[in-house]
């Protein structure tokens, strides 16, 4: 069968174009099946750890959860390229053993490409991956997975020694072959510095309008989640406002035996009266 997805050269050729990027994460079936037409690009993230499962970070994320949920996503998406989120641990050993995962990933899920995070640290493996066929989307600025080591999500750039930093990293990127590269939690002016001075797409989390394209969390973006958040997320609806008023409304019926009502009920056919013989 012809393959209608976006593919990853598509996402590459973005670069340039006026339009920007449209990226969203995705982590379940019915999820993907709702966001896929709106989208170019749908992300397996790692973020499933703390969104899904209440993990405090997503260094406890491992390749099965994201090859799981990387299948559940194939079976919702008709149209988006999808990238899976290679998880903490599964690809910094050599490249050897990320190529061994990376594998895993994309013939376990059918995915398009996979992520992972790091800049010059990782060129060598981007540039083995990428040289045996698997697309790589990199993610620089703030990662995630280095979460203890920075002791926080710390905005990055601010500093010009950090700024010239992420800059590296983000050619480092781009010779080892990426496609494309995420930039997270970066100041302004350094993402549109990486921006203009790059030809792979820059899509940004927090690193402002200048990017190429843009992604967010789903569930920071319905406001499915509890307590606040960053500063760079904008709620475009409230979920969580609307499932519990539902889970109150049914609570109460039950309650009241209100539900399940005749409509809801199974009832037997009503006897047919025998007819008189004539
Ligand atoms: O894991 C994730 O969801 C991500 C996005 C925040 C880019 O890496």
């Amino acid at each position: 069968m012809e393959n209608k997805r976006i593919t990853i050269p598509e996402i590459a050729g973005h670069k340039g174009r006026t339009e920007p990027l449209v990226c969203l994460t995705a982590y379940t079936t019915p999820m993907a099946k709702i966001l896929d037409p709106y989208v170019d690009l749908l992300l397996v993230g790692d973020s499933l750890g703390m969104v899904l499962y209440g993990m405090e970070n997503t260094l406890g994320v491992d390749l099965e959860m994201m090859i799981r949920h990387g299948q559940a996503v194939m079976r919702g998406v008709e149209k988006s390229c999808v990238i899976v989120d290679m998880p903490f641990g599964s690809y910094e050993e050599s490249p050897e053993s990320a190529y061994r995962n990376a594998m895993r990933v994309m013939k376990e899920t059918g995915c398009d490409g996979i992520k992972l995070e790091g800049g010059t640290d990782m060129a060598d493996t981007i540039k083995y991956l990428t040289a045996r066929n698997i697309p790589v989307m990199a993610h620089i600025g703030l990662q995630p997975q280095s979460v203890l080591k920075d002791g926080g999500y710390k905005v990055k750039g601010r500093q010009a020694v950090e700024a010239q930093k992420i800059l590296e990293d983000a050619r480092a990127i781009e010779s080892a072959g990426a496609f494309a590269v995420v930039i997270e939690g970066t100041v302004e002016d350094v993402a549109a510095e990486i921006t203009q001075s790059i030809n792979i797409p820059t899509i940004g989390i927090g690193a402002s309008p200048a990017c190429d394209g843009q992604i967010l969390v789903t569930e920071d973006m319905i406001g499915l989640l509890e307590g606040p958040s960053p500063k760079f997320v904008k709620e475009y609806t409230n979920i969580r406002k609307d499932i519990a008023a539902a889970a109150a409304a049914y609570a109460g019926e039950v309650r009241n035996r209100k539900f399940p009502a005749t409509e809801q009920t199974y009832t037997r056919p009503k006897a047919v009266p025998a007819k008189k013989a004539s």
